[in-house]
């Protein structure tokens, strides 16, 4: 089963030798090449890396694409409407969201999801809109229709605008169809309303030819019409094989899944040359697209469906919580649209949907309002529109927030903004007990013995400054969120876990694919507590984290522990965007004591544009940590490689304690 998990050209890869840049610089005493260890086989590599995995490219070798420098945001028909979304009600958000100032705090696009489509057009395959609801879409003939109008309107009031489709060939609202589902008409062929085989077809009419600037593309069509449902026995929908099985990483066709994502992603590239698109992946998290949807999209869910419920809402941070290294500028986690407003996050319980709202922006997620605006309380309103929280979700360096105290019932989330000494803050009470937290210096990463200034972005209001630590009393699901400014630990310099957003996964070094059972499972909706339960589901356990092993255990080497650092497995390459910034690389590299493999060796190599700078001994379990300290004057990338000698039974733990960058 593992051989359908790794890609045809890295089994190809394989077979051929290692081939490291030979230094230029001295190397430490230790430095001889070693024979040639065998290669590894990583699940996921970069893109553009096609051959060995742990190669060092010597460029950024994340793909630019698209137009999501900073996380959308906008609003969405589905959390509001459903498939009974029309066009008064979307243009009576989007009034509201120009008329309360939300457009000009940056909400601009306006994104319709399932439910506008009637029909794919026989023979010719032209997808035709439901006039019936989008009336300005009528045209003559009445097959000709057009959005045009449409998105003309939302463009002229400063907006865009955003259009739906799915991967297949059918999509969710037909396959999971509620009781007043507004659902595709005609014969088999004409509600086949997918992409499947039509990516180029649609993608010109929605960009091209109507204008749009968005797309969502979803995924039921991969998953929701195998040969055994209903609805295709019966003939209603043709049976598409189940690449998508949800609960089965092992069962899921991760590299078809990506390739047709793919298809789309060049095709909006051929299609909008300029780069003008943003494209939405929506498979939910699942085959492993948290690993490679930022070489894919410019977001990616990352979990199921939101539902209006606290479980559900803390389930979806959950699943990006751990993954602050695969998100950044033009690539971002999606834990899914807003449901503020909305049941547990509605106007009575404005507690949750701030705590909602204030993990979401500081995670960097996609800030997608979900709500009728053009009814919304002034409470709601407040709550998008917290200017000072949207500047946080929108800072301009896109560092991911990084968890930095971590437990069932409360949580401390830091993000680095783009001023130096400047961090963001949630302190979050998950719990329903009240809680006593206590912010540390050290979760900030900044001097104990400096003051620390403090802002509550919620009332918008300067708390006394503090040095050491400060305290907060939080009730259930309560949380806080801060601006501070403090002196770095690091005098000069920085930690690589305080800049998530310049650090690019090129090689997880994960042997085989394995659900992740560190994301929230709430009792799911539809069966209740039916059957024996919800189990950990997404892919990704492994993958390299700021400040943890990638298991989630504190980082360590031979018993000393480090709150700063990088955690991965062994045979993972990491890129760093330096950018000529920085003159030192420095870090205590060892197998960390969580490791459950103990019998292999890991050598730790730094890189420079391409070229070998300096590398450990070969080190076992239980090593000292071992110093690394290079000169990275004028290095544009830096790739930190942890080589394993021979491919261990067990994963190999490695960490790059307090590893740092100084100017
Ligand atoms: C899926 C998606 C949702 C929404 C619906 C529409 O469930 O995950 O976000 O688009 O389909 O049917």
């Amino acid at each position: 089963m593992r051989s359908l998990l790794i890609p045809a050209a890295m089994l190809l890869a394989a077979s051929l030798p290692a081939t490291p840049s030979l230094p230029s610089t001295p190397l430490p005493p230790a430095a001889a090449l070693p024979p040639a260890a065998p290669l590894p086989q990583a699940t996921h590599a970069a893109a553009g890396d096609a051959q060995d995995p742990l190669q060092p490219t010597g460029h950024w070798s994340e793909m630019s694409f698209g137009d999501a420098p900073l996380p959308p945001m906008g609003w969405n028909s589905w959390n509001a409407f459903h498939t009974r979304i029309d066009e008064a009600k979307l243009m009576g958000s989007a009034r509201a969201i120009v008329a309360t100032g939300l457009r000009d705090l940056g909400y601009r696009y306006i994104n319709i999801d399932d439910g506008w489509w009637q029909k794919r057009r026989q023979p010719d395959g032209r997808m035709v809109v439901r006039t019936s609801i989008f009336p300005s879409a009528h045209a003559e003939p009445p097959e000709e229709t057009s959005f045009r109008p449409l998105v003309d309107r939302l463009h002229s009031m400063q907006l865009r605008a955003g259009i739906y489709t799915d991967i297949g060939r059918n999509a969710c609202a037909q396959g999971y169809p509620q009781a007043d589902s507004l659902l595709p008409t005609g014969s088999v062929a004409e509600r086949e309303v997918g992409s499947f085989d039509h990516v180029d077809q649609d993608l010109s009419l929605y960009f091209a030819e109507w204008g749009f600037d968005y797309i969502k593309v979803d995924g039921c069509g991969l998953n929701a019409y195998g040969e055994d449902k209903p609805a295709v026995k019966s003939g209603l929908f043709r049976a598409f094989p189940v690449y998508v099985v949800p609960d089965a990483i092992n069962q899921t066709r991760v590299a078809d899944i990506r390739d047709l994502y793919e298809r789309v992603r060049d095709a909006l590239m051929r299609i909008r040359p300029d780069g003008h698109f943003v494209f939405s992946i929506c498979n939910w998290g699942t085959a492993n697209v948290r690993a490679w949807g930022r070489d894919v999209g410019n977001l990616w869910r990352t979990s199921d469906d939101i539902e209006p419920r606290w479980s559900s809402m803390i389930s979806n941070f959950d699943s990006v919580a751990t993954r602050e290294l695969y998100s950044g500028p033009g690539h971002w986690n999606d834990p899914d649209m807003l449901f503020v407003g909305h049941g547990d996050f509605d106007a009575r319980h404005l507690t949750e949907a701030r705590t909602h709202f204030a993990l979401w922006a500081i995670e960097d997620a996609p800030l997608i309002i979900g709500y009728d605006l053009s009814r919304a309380p002034r409470s709601l309103l407040d709550i998008w529109g917290a200017a000072e929280i949207v500047a946080i979700n929108q800072d301009k360096a896109g560092n991911q927030g990084v968890v930095a105290f971590t437990s069932d019932d409360a949580q401390i989330i830091v993000k680095q903004l783009s001023v130096r000494g400047d961090k963001a803050v949630v302190i979050v009470n998950r719990g329903s007990a009240p809680l006593h937290a206590t912010l540390d210096a050290e979760h900030l990463k900044f001097s104990p013995t400096e003051p620390i200034q403090v802002r509550d972005l919620w009332t918008q209001r300067d708390l006394p400054a503090f040095t050491k630590q400060t305290s907060f009393s939080l009730g259930a699901h309560e949380s806080v969120m801060l601006r501070v400014r403090g002196v770095p630990e690091l005098r000069d310099g920085m930690y690589l876990s305080e800049m998530p957003a310049r650090i690019y996964v090129a090689a997880d070094g994960i042997h085989a694919l394995e659900a992740d059972p560190q994301i929230h499972r709430p009792v799911p909706l539809g069966t209740g507590t039916h059957g024996t339960g919800p189990r950990p589901a997404l892919a990704g356990w492994g993958g390299p984290r700021a400040d943890s092993t990638p298991y989630n255990q504190e980082l360590r080497i031979r018993g000393t522990a480090y709150a700063s650092g990088i955690g991965a497995l062994a045979n993972s390459r990491l890129q760093i965007k330096a950018d000529a910034e920085f003159k030192r690389f420095s870090a205590q590299v060892g197998l960390d004591d969580s490791s459950l493999e103990r019998s292999t060796k890991v050598r730790f190599e730094v890189y420079g544009d391409g070229r070998l700078l300096s590398q450990s001994p070969e080190l076992k379990f239980d090593d000292p940590a071992f110093a690394l300290n290079t000169d990275v004057a004028g290095i544009k990338v830096i790739e930190i490689v942890a080589r394993e000698m021979g491919l261990g039974r067990a994963p190999t733990v490695v960490t790059w304690a307090a590893a740092a960058l100084s100017p």
